[in-house]
């Protein structure tokens, strides 16, 4: 089963951080191939990272998983679901108020496409307060984002805000 099973991981991922990548090693030992997929979202409109530099930090930090690839996406997620043959949606819940939003995306996409399933994971306890905007905002206003970010993107972000 977990040799077949294709599993995608979708997001904005701008940038990856320590919550995802933990989510990620998880995922990885679940299913036998998965797909991190950024989506390409011209309308969302100031993205700190340009994609293609989110895919090569993405590329970096998960260059010793061998199950893992990185790709990108744009439409619907259940397009490309079936594009990659995938059966499984993997998103990650932090706390009570990630749920809703994600409830609400998961029934969606199940209506959308009643084979796939959406499979919600918990980062380790030490992430639950982590995303990537407070990422971006404390960087940007001179706070150390060490313990929270791989250290590529913490250079690359410090690169950025100077
Ligand atoms: O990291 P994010 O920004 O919370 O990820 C959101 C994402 C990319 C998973 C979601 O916006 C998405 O799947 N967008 C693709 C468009 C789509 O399929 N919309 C209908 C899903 S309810």
């Amino acid at each position: 089963m977990k040799q077949q099973t294709v599993a995608i991981y979708p997001g904005s991922f701008d940038p990856v951080t320590n919550g995802h990548l933990d989510l990620i090693e998880r995922a990885s030992k679940l299913f036998g191939h998965l797909v991190v997929a950024i989506l390409l979202n011209p309308e969302k409109d100031g993205p700190f990272f340009p994609v293609p530099e989110r895919v090569e930090m993405l590329k970096e930090v998960v260059g010793h998983l061998p199950n893992v690839e990185v790709d990108t996406f744009k439409g619907l997620l259940v397009d490309y679901a079936r594009r990659k043959d995938a059966r499984v949606i993997v998103r990650g819940i932090r706390a009570v108020s990630d749920y809703e939003y994600e409830l609400q995306m998961a029934l969606m996409n199940r209506q959308l496409a009643p084979d796939l399933e959406t499979v919600f994971m918990l980062p380790a306890q030490a992430y639950s307060y982590l995303s990537s905007h407070l990422v971006r905002e404390v960087a940007s206003l001179g706070g150390s984002i060490k313990e929270l970010v791989p250290p590529t993107v913490e250079a690359r972000i410090r690169a950025k805000v100077g």
